[in-house]
């Protein structure tokens, strides 16, 4: 397929369109961040023309678009004011996804965040481990996602043959970044995440499948490694921390809170890649 990769500059937009491009996918990245060359085009996504112009078409760069990957965004509130982060990030989301209908692309993959789901879960969760059922946004950046997820989930209703997969993802670890782990024996590490982590090259996979795997509508998936990026059991955590939320079905040692149930059901979505080995060969 020929992609387009909005914010391929960022952490999960570069391994995304290393892995598409593994894939044997045309990708272009657009990011206003970057240096333009073969495969990239610098972007402002706030400007609706620019971004029309982009999907239909660049010089020299490409000519049509099948599908676009959606993951530019102010990726944490506090980089910049609370209301510019939600304004940059839902008119972003507002442009990338209405110019692509207008460029009759039906085909779209874009981040949402376990921001979208309670996030930093002073509140505890209604029950545990989370799943997809559950939309509470605390901050304008979570806000923003549960504002976009809501956009896709009309604009899926007025192109009955548009695909909309919203992942929902948590934070996302890079090559490199997993020296973080060493306060995985605290049991307060990672709690306003209850606990997870995923890969970034699980996060670009779980991309890559939903494009592998399209289906009309709108799917809301959340994206977590298999396990909690903790190193103590998840039931004492659970014990320790959320005494109150009820558990559904049986937890494994270190199974994560995040359900991915959804994901390996609906895309095949299968991490790899694991605190505990990363952390030992960085
Ligand atoms: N990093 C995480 O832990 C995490 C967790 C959950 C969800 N997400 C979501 O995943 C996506 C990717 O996050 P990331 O970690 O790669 O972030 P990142 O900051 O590394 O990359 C985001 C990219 O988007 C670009 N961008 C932002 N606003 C833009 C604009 N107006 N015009 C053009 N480019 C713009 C930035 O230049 C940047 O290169 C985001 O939507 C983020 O909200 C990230």
């Amino acid at each position: 397929m020929r992609v387009a990769v909005t914010g391929s500059s960022g952490k999960l937009g570069s391994a995304t369109v290393e892995r598409l491009r593994a894939d044997g996918h045309e990708v272009v990245g657009f990011d206003r961040d970057g240096m333009p060359g073969a495969g990239f085009v610098r972007v402002d996504l706030t400007d609706y023309g620019q971004v029309l112009d982009s999907l239909l078409g660049v010089t020299a760069r490409h000519d049509g678009l099948d599908a676009v990957v959606h993951l530019a965004a102010i990726p944490v509130n506090g980089l910049v004011p609370d209301a510019a982060t939600f304004h940059n990030n839902v008119t972003v989301t507002f442009n990338v996804l209405h110019a692509a209908l207008r460029a009759g692309i039906r085909t779209v993959v874009m981040a949402s965040s376990i921001t979208a789901m309670g996030f930093p879960f002073d509140e505890p969760p209604p029950y545990l481990p989370v799943d997809e059922d559950v939309t509470l946004a605390n901050n304008t950046y979570g806000l923003g996602k549960v504002v976009e997820e809501a956009l896709a989930a009309q604009l899926v209703r007025w192109y009955p043959g548009l695909g909309i997969t919203a992942l929902r993802f948590t934070n996302v670890v890079a090559p490199g970044e997993y020296d973080t782990f060493e306060g995985a024996s605290d049991p307060a590490y990672r709690r306003s995440l209850l606990f997870s982590y995923v890969d970034a090259r699980d996060g670009a996979a779980a991309v890559a499948l939903s494009l592998d795997r399209p289906e009309p509508g709108l799917r809301v998936l959340s994206i977590a490694a298999p396990d909690t990026g903790s190193a103590i059991p998840t039931a004492v955590l659970v014990a320790m921390h959320f005494p109150d939320a009820p558990v559904h079905g049986t937890l494994g040692e270190f199974e994560t809170l995040v359900s991915i149930d959804r994901a390996r059901e609906q895309i095949g979505y299968a991490p790899t890649h694991l605190w505990r080995d990363e952390y030992r060969r960085e």
